[in-house]
């Protein structure tokens, strides 16, 4: 009973504590802490060469960091292979290559449901029968169901990318990390997919970290921004807040990257006093 305030407070889903990362000279990632809890939508941001990829590789597996903590519901996972953090409840989209354009959609998932319960393609006949059902669910959870027979090679790049994502679900994460999700995708697609994203992590409690180009999405679809520059984290908070920042604001100002919602002036640019043009 005096332990209340203890017991109240539920450990992250994820915590990350001093992550770091170089390339000979280059500090790509230099000590960057964060925590997320299950069913918040984090976003990463920042312009390009900022580490936003090296940390999502060094969560992943796929790169071992040099230093930090990364614990996933207080276990440290830094520097396990990717396949042990996959186990342990870790989804990411996939790059698009990383489907088999011969095999339908549904044979997709299938594979990678397969693949999580330890069982080899080649002895597929009952296995496939078994994960056939849950499948078809994920299919219908990512809005595929009418293109489940479908050869992912005919597949338009908007459902190849919620092929990716069916396919992320299938080891049923806590945890799901996308890089740059909507890379590629137009407008009104980025919206629609991080809506279908932002709806799955929400109903099943499932923590969100994502990279994303385009603001208007970040500032719609996370509950909270992370701004990284140069390897470090140099603001952090609501998308209301980061959205005010000066220094987020000069840089993305310098990057050219305007917010589209604020990116019509009432009055032409002054040239600055002094200055000639
Ligand atoms: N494999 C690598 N070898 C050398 N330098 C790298 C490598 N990967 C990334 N970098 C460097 O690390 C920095 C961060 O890169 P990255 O994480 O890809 O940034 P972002 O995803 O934010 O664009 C950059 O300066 C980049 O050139
Ligand atoms: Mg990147």
């Amino acid at each position: 009973m005096s332990t209340a305030t203890a017991a109240a407070a539920p450990a992250p889903l994820l915590a990350v504590e001093g992550l770091a990362k170089s390339y000979g000279g280059v500090e790509a990632v230099r000590g960057v802490s964060f925590a997320l809890v299950r069913g918040e939508i984090l976003a990463l941001i920042g312009p390009n060469g900022a580490g936003k990829s090296t940390c999502f590789n060094m969560l992943n597996g796929q790169i071992a960091p040099d230093g930090g903590r990364v614990r996933l519901e207080g276990r440290d996972i830094a520097g396990l292979p990717p396949r042990a953090i996959w186990r342990r409840g870790v989804g990411r989209t996939f790059q698009v290559a990383a489907t088999f354009g011969s095999m339908t959609v549904r044979e997709n998932v299938q594979a990678a449901l397969l693949s999580h319960a330890g069982r080899r393609l080649t002895l597929a006949g009952v296995a496939f029968r078994q994960e056939l059902g849950a499948a078809d669910g994920l299919l219908a959870m990512v809005g595929l169901a009418a293109q489940a027979d479908r050869p992912c090679a005919e597949l338009a790049y908007g459902d190849l990318k919620r092929l990716e994502l069916g396919v992320a679900l299938t080891n049923a994460p806590s945890l799901l990390l996308m890089d740059e999700p909507t890379a590629g995708m137009a407008p009104g697609e980025r919206v629609d997919l991080m809506r279908l994203v932002a709806g799955i992590a929400r109903r099943r409690g499932i923590g969100v970290l994502f990279t994303e180009h385009d603001m208007d999405v970040v500032f719609e679809h996370a509950d909270r921004v992370l701004v990284l520059d140069r390897g470090a984290l140099i603001a952090e908070g609501s998308p209301k807040a980061v959205r005010a920042d000066a220094r987020v604001r000069a840089i993305y100002l310098g990057e050219g990257l305007l917010y589209r919602a604020a990116a019509a002036p009432a009055s032409a640019p002054q040239a600055p006093s002094g200055v000639a043009p």
